[in-house]
């Protein structure tokens, strides 16, 4: 049977950032509602070492996960020796009650930036997304000026602070204004077999070169489901999550994926999918699951 290369390969961006396109997301590795501790940390730092040893050099993270939680496990997990892109996101902070509350005031971003620095034990953050939309959903991207907040981040790239700038949750218009401020490596949007809707800018962003990653590649908190997923895993004898995965990978070349677990044998798995070549009429098929 054909495979994939390991982690589906790598995509280089324009401005030279190497992802292999499998990546891991931390996110769930705080407590409960993304909130505290987790049950067990000595596991959870074991999940991003172990994808690390297996070759995956993308880790997503956030200082507002937790807070501080998901961050502290990924700088315990890394060692002075591992060539890892972290990838962290500013323009949230959360409440006293856990509520995720927008900050994107120059200001709060470089407190956000600072803190990052501290809570990653670095002296550069090597890519920080600025997050920016929201609107009902929470995570679909509100039309809008982010000349500001984008341009308080330019300032901070050109002192040394962070290495790499990307967005989150932003539409086309907002990544040109983006562009037209300073290099963007990555766009990281909410994207899936049942949530899909960014074609467009998918390929708008792989002739810039840019890397669009997408989070939420399983379903997040709320499982993909679907019978046609379904039939087609058991078809290929795979897991539904493997097949969701490799359907992400071959839909563009500057598709990156980083999906999450708390659990070493899932991280496998999600590492394995990426080898699942899909037949075009599998793919076909996919393409049909409401999206
Ligand atoms: N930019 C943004 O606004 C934004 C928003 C949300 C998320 N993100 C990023 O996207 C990353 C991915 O999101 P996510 O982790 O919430 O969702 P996800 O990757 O879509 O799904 C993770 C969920 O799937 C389960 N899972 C993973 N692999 C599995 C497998 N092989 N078999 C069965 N279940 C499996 C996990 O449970 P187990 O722990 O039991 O495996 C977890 O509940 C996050 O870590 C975060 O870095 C970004």
């Amino acid at each position: 049977m054909t495979t994939a290369p390991a982690l589906g390969g790598s995509f280089t961006t324009a401005q030279g950032l190497t992802l292999t396109r499998t990546g891991y997301g931390a996110m769930q590795l705080a407590g409960p509602g993304v909130w505290g501790p987790p049950a067990d940390r000595d596991e959870a730092v074991r999940v991003v070492r172990a994808a690390i040893d297996a070759g995956v050099n993308h880790i997503d993270t956030a200082d507002f996960y937790g807070p501080h939680v998901t961050n502290e496990i990924v700088r315990d997990a890394l060692t002075a020796a591992d060539d890892v892109h972290v990838v962290t996101k500013v323009g949230s902070v959360r409440g006293d009650d856990g509520a995720w509350l927008h900050a994107r005031s120059p200001e709060q971003l470089r407190e956000q930036v600072v803190s990052n620095l501290r809570t990653l034990g670095t002296d550069v953050l090597d890519v920080v997304n600025l997050r920016v939309g929201g609107g009902a959903d929470g995570h679909s991207p509100v039309p809008g000026s982010l000349a500001e907040p984008f341009g308080a981040l330019a300032q901070m790239r050109d002192e040394g602070l962070v290495r790499h700038l990307g967005l989150s949750v932003v539409d086309a218009d907002q990544v040109a204004e983006a562009q037209a401020i300073a290099p963007v490596v990555t766009v990281q949007n909410w994207y899936n077999l049942a949530h899909r809707g960014d074609e467009a800018l998918i390929a708008s962003l792989a002739e810039q070169r840019v890397a669009y990653t997408a989070f939420w590649p399983l379903g997040g908190f709320s499982p993909l489901q679907s019978g046609t997923l379904d039939a087609v895993a058991g078809r290929l004898g795979a897991a539904p999550q493997a097949v969701a995965l490799a359907w992400l990978l071959q839909r563009s070349p500057n598709m990156v994926v980083i999906p999450g677990t708390s659990k070493v044998a899932h991280l496998r798995e999600n590492l394995a999918a990426a080898q699942l070549v899909l037949p075009d009429d599998v793919v076909a098929g996919l393409d049909t699951v409401a999206g």
